[in-house]
């Protein structure tokens, strides 16, 4: 595909679901955990490859609450991984120019965990326009509570509970997805953003996150601009 053909209608806000490093992983070396190293790794393969391409911000799905019910071992390599690799992605997207934000709990994480998070939030915070918001230890039903708590707390009358004030209410408060890609064939949400996603494309490639590359990522975006134009053509219909 040409740029001249992408750089048409390109999403917004691209949402990533990063599934498949488990299976990847054993699949190349007998180990998950092999593969989750590999596709975190890979954020920074296709990171700039959005950005070129001139998406400005992107949600990637690094975790979600559901993911603590995994085996120990591979829930403490992941603590690890955070640790180890967390501050070298921060460096590295620093230097890129992206503003780095985070979409997820607080609790349950450690205060060298958050300390990753926050310093690669503060650190970044006067980039952009090309903006990476990690999903960490994160569900979107708790996020809706998370909103619901604060209106409620600030007594807010329910006739004045508008959209718009709603989506101001998010632990990070983000513009609505325009298309998600998942990788790795499965045909789910798993609780990703699920308020931002009410009007977003989904796309779903059998490519496993770390072999996800520029010519996935460019048909995802033919299907977006097909189902975009296919949709102006029907409401051109039905105005007549
Ligand atoms: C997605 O890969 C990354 C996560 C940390 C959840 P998985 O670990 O879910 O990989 P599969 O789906 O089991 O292959
Ligand atoms: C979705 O993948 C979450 C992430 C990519 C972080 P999962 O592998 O956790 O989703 P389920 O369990 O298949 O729904
Ligand atoms: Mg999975």
């Amino acid at each position: 595909m040409s740029n001249a053909n992408v750089n048409n209608k390109l999403p917004k806000h691209l949402g990533l679901i990063m599934d498949g490093n488990g299976r990847w992983g054993m699949h190349q070396a007998h180990s998950r955990l092999f593969g989750h190293r590999v596709g975190l790794q890979h954020i920074l393969t296709v990171l700039p490859i959005c950005y070129k391409l001139g998406i400005p911000f992107v949600s990637g799905y690094l975790w979600s609450l559901e993911n603590w019910h995994r085996p120990t071992v591979e829930v403490a390599h992941m603590r690890h991984l955070l640790q180890t690799f967390g501050p070298s992605l921060v460096r590295e997207l620093h230097q890129q120019g992206v503003r780095i934000v985070h979409s997820g709990k607080r609790t349950g994480l450690t205060a060298e965990e958050l300390a990753v998070i926050d310093d690669g939030v503060t650190l970044t915070q006067n980039n952009g326009p090309n903006t990476f918001n990690i999903v960490f230890n994160y569900s979107g039903r708790d996020d809706l509570l998370h909103a619901v708590r604060r209106i409620a707390a600030q007594g807010v009358a329910p006739a004045s509970i508008s959209e718009n004030l709603f989506s101001q209410m998010f632990s990070t408060p983000l513009p609505d997805l325009d298309l998600i890609i998942r990788t790795s064939g499965e045909y789910r949400l798993s609780n990703f953003l699920l308020w931002q996603s009410a009007q977003a494309m989904l796309y779903v490639t059998e490519t496993a996150w770390p072999d996800f590359g520029q010519r996935d990522l460019e048909a995802a975006l033919r299907y977006y601009q097909e189902a975009l134009e296919y949709q102006a053509e029907v409401r051109a219909v039905a105005e007549g």
